[in-house]
């Protein structure tokens, strides 16, 4: 029986490759169904096909036989859904087989695969030519290019948001001072969208190997193809017949982001060379003093003894006194983490890594030694389940006993000063052993899930916030992101908010850039203009390198801290709108940042090099980027609504606009009909405020809702039920605001609710009412 199945396996085997010219997949030798899908060999490749959702069609080629199926991305890799096959008559040469709403046409000789919605229209389809091939080891898919054909995502990738005629590549790498065209920068999010023909799809490849995207850039204007270095031709085919649809589909499967502590989302104040206890104190008192609302300072890496991770140099001989004082003032504090491991015998990080057999080796068993801020280091092996416990074990003494909640992790490409890690070094072992080419692009995503995971047990149910610099796809699940070593410019400000965007339509919601930029020093005006900027980014952090200027907000002389007041005021005012846009992301995937093709995909005025910056903030609120030496801005208006000035209440149509933008009036608009829950000005997330829910609605023609949501913004109780969710529906036919009855255990921080209408009358018009649970009808003034 054995032989025999060994013979079989013979005859049916795809042949092996020749590596001095490419090699095509080649043409179905067989068929059988297998759980969620087919299984079909080819002449030179085995192939799988299987659904995850009627819209989620996962597509596995290998010239290997399938060895055990992993993903760094995916927690559950069960298909959840199956494949149906349809026969057709008298054609033998193509196989069907579709789902509610996907058909999968694969032609037999030579194999290819096209795949169509339910209407009959070609969502995409290989390159009839290229198909998957194969040169040595490196694997391509091949796709046809439509005329029209543009796409978006691909995460922290520079350029413009419509990727057509670029190439990128994956490997994360250390990219300081970046410039607006480099490629690759520090973390990997292999997920894209395509849009042709009112039609739009996603894929999603799932190879952890350098790979290379190439959007029909070069003269070939009929194919597009992606491809990696090694591995399989492993993707997810995403044919939801709307940007959000893909989204939701992409993130159900490479997960959500938790509820972010609320304190991450007031004002960071961060920078390189705070290096002493008082520092930390008096920035933190005089921010009270001035009055600038702030939530975080950042402790970067002058806070160790010698960069050695887990340690406090004698500069901070009472971490507890100090961070008790900073608490009793409302700061929290978020410190630092690198990976490297200081080589140093006696430290105990490093004891325990070369007792336990915990960091990376080359082959043979060597000891991988890099060079980073502490000198000469080892790496620790988060592929190894052992290294990650202790990993995140190692925060509980240091940080979350004295009070720290927040772990910036850093340097995760992995970066080594001036060279390359040898792609030899090994991480693993036995059956899961692999070498750095694999892991690199891995390596933060891991190290992030390693401290969210270790610091979240250490907590007591409290949530960590997890900040880090390389990542994969997945990353949402453990950390927020943020773009790097980036300059004080007006043009990496604005690269900044593509990144931005174009991460967030990638699958990851909490992100920022440092804001003023890393290196060099912003003039007043950038700083003022960023800093506007950062009210509607997710996460708002100053952060500034050690070489340059301080760049506490109270620097820039009295008439500019007024401005910079107000900006954080606002900020903290829009704390509900942004906690409930937040939810969305958490439940949906549905990011706070949207880049306007998400709503406005079909319309090519979007992707317009002048408009493609602006982007929606939450449902109802469109934030238009202005360079700090512009006064007047182009700004385009999408939809058919009309939309306010958030500042000054002017109406605008739809179409393209000249306004003016002095630098503390950022253009944001307000869509009519919006319905904007704020909170009266607090100084840090723990203020309580007047009690009062400022509801604000802007007048519009049409019926708008709104899911608002709270819950206690600190412990995980919202996945047992405690928050407090309503919806709100203004009418604007009845002329009526109903606030249903509200959902969840929690009780709402508000006692009162304050209707604010804009556009109603002549001026704006306020009224009070008690903040009931039940359902509440208000009829609005005429
Ligand atoms: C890296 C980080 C930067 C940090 C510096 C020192 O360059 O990207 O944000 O300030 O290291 O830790």
């Amino acid at each position: 029986m054995f032989a025999a199945v060994l013979l079989l396996g013979c005859i049916t085997s795809p042949k092996a490759q020749d590596n001095r010219l490419s090699e095509q997949i080649g043409n179905v030798k067989s068929t059988k169904a297998i759980v969620g899908g087919y299984e079909i060999v080819t002449t030179n490749a085995w192939v799988r096909i299987t659904a995850y959702s009627p819209t989620t069609i996962r597509i596995r080629i290998s010239q290997q036989l399938f060895g055990e199926d992993h993903s760094f991305a995916i927690d559950s890799l069960m298909p959840s859904s199956g494949l149906n096959e349809a026969k057709v008559k008298g054609d033998s040469n193509v196989l069907i087989y579709g789902t509610d709403s996907l058909t999968l046409f694969i032609k037999k000789a030579p194999f290819s695969i096209s795949v169509y919605n339910k209407k009959g229209e070609e969502l995409c389809a290989d390159d009839t030519a290229l198909r998957v091939s194969w040169f040595g080891n490196k694997v391509s898919c091949y796709k046809k290019l439509h005329p029209d054909e543009r796409f978006i995502g691909l995460g922290e990738k520079t350029g413009n948001i419509d990727r057509r005629g670029a190439f990128y590549q994956h490997w994360n790498t250390d990219a300081p001072a970046y410039g607006s065209n480099t490629d690759p920068l520090y973390s990997t999010i292999p997920f894209f969208i395509g849009i042709h023909d009112q039609n739009v799809y996603g894929i999603f490849f799932d190879n952890t190997n350098k790979s290379y995207f190439n959007f029909g850039g070069g003269a070939d204007e009929e194919l597009f193809h992606f491809g990696a270095d090694d591995g399989e031709m492993n993707y997810y085919f995403f044919g939801g017949s709307s940007v959000t649809q893909i989204l939701k589909d992409y993130t159900a499967l490479t997960g959500h982001t938790p509820m972010p502590p609320l304190w991450s989302l007031g004002f960071q104040q961060s920078r390189w060379g705070y290096d002493n206890q008082q520092q930390f104190l008096d920035i933190a008192k005089t921010f009270r003093e001035k009055k600038l609302p702030a939530d975080v300072i950042v402790s970067d890496i002058a806070y160790m003894d010698n960069y050695k991770v887990f340690t406090w140099s004698n500069r901070f001989p009472d971490v507890k006194g100090m961070l008790t004082q900073m608490k009793q003032m409302g700061f929290d504090m978020v410190t630092i983490i690198d990976p490297g491991i200081k080589v140093e015998p006696g430290y105990k990080a490093y004891e325990d890594g070369i007792a336990n057999n915990y960091f990376a080796k080359y082959p043979g068993g060597r000891t991988y030694i890099g060079h980073v801020w502490p000198g000469s280091c080892h790496f620790p092996d988060f592929t190894k389940p052992a290294v990650r416990t202790w990993w995140g074990n190692n925060f509980k003494q240091p940080y979350v006993n004295n009070g720290v909640r927040g772990f910036w992790n850093d340097m995760n490409e992995p970066a080594a000063w001036g060279k390359e890690f040898p792609n030899l070094i090994e991480f693993g072992e036995g059956k899961y052993k692999k070498t750095l080419y694999t892991v690199k692009n891995v390596y933060g995503l891991l190290m992030a899930k390693s401290t969210y995971e270790g610091t979240k047990a250490a907590m007591n149910n409290q949530r960590p916030f997890v900040l880090t610099r390389a990542a994969y796809s997945g990353v949402q699940k453990y950390s927020a992101q943020w773009t790097g070593d980036n300059v004080s410019s007006d043009e990496h400000m604005l690269l900044g908010i593509r990144l931005l965007n174009s991460m967030t339509v990638s699958g990851v919601p909490f992100v920022g850039t440092d804001v003023g930029g890393f290196i060099g020093n912003p003039t007043p005006e950038l700083f003022i203009r960023w800093m506007s900027l950062g009210v509607y980014a997710p996460l708002f952090r100053n952060h500034t390198c050690i070489n340059y200027n301080y760049r506490e907000p109270w620097l820039f002389g009295e008439e500019n801290t007024i401005k910079l007041r107000k900006i954080l005021e606002q900020r903290y005012q829009l704390l509900p709108y942004l906690y409930s846009a937040f939810y969305q992301a958490h439940v949906s995937g549905m990011p706070v940042n949207r880049m306007l093709p998400i709503n406005y995909t079909f319309n090519e005025k979007v992707y317009d090099e002048k408009y493609q910056n602006e982007f929606l903030f939450g449902d109802n609120m469109l934030v238009c980027p202005v360079e700090s030496n512009k006064s007047v801005a182009d700004v385009y208006l999408p939809g058919n609504s009309q939309w306010y000035r958030f500042s000054n209440n002017q109406v605008y149509d739809s179409g393209s606009h000249f306004v003016v933008s002095p630098l503390d009036d950022l253009p944001v608009f307000v869509k009519a009909g919006a319905i904007i829950p704020m909170q009266s000005i607090v100084q840090n997330t723990k203020e309580k405020g007047d009690g009062i829910l400022y509801l604000h609605i802007w007048k519009g023609n049409e019926k708008c809702s709104f899911v608002y949501y709270e819950d206690d913004g600190e412990t995980y109780a919202y996945e047992n039920s405690s928050f407090y969710k309503r919806n709100i529906i203004y009418d604007a036919l009845s002329n009526s605001l109903l606030l249903d009855k509200k959902e969840g255990n929690y009780t709402s921080k508000f006692t009162k609710v304050k209707i604010v209408l804009h556009g109603f009358g002549k001026g704006v018009e306020e009224k009070e009412y008690a903040y009931k649970d039940e359902s509440m009808i208000i009829r609005l003034l005429e």
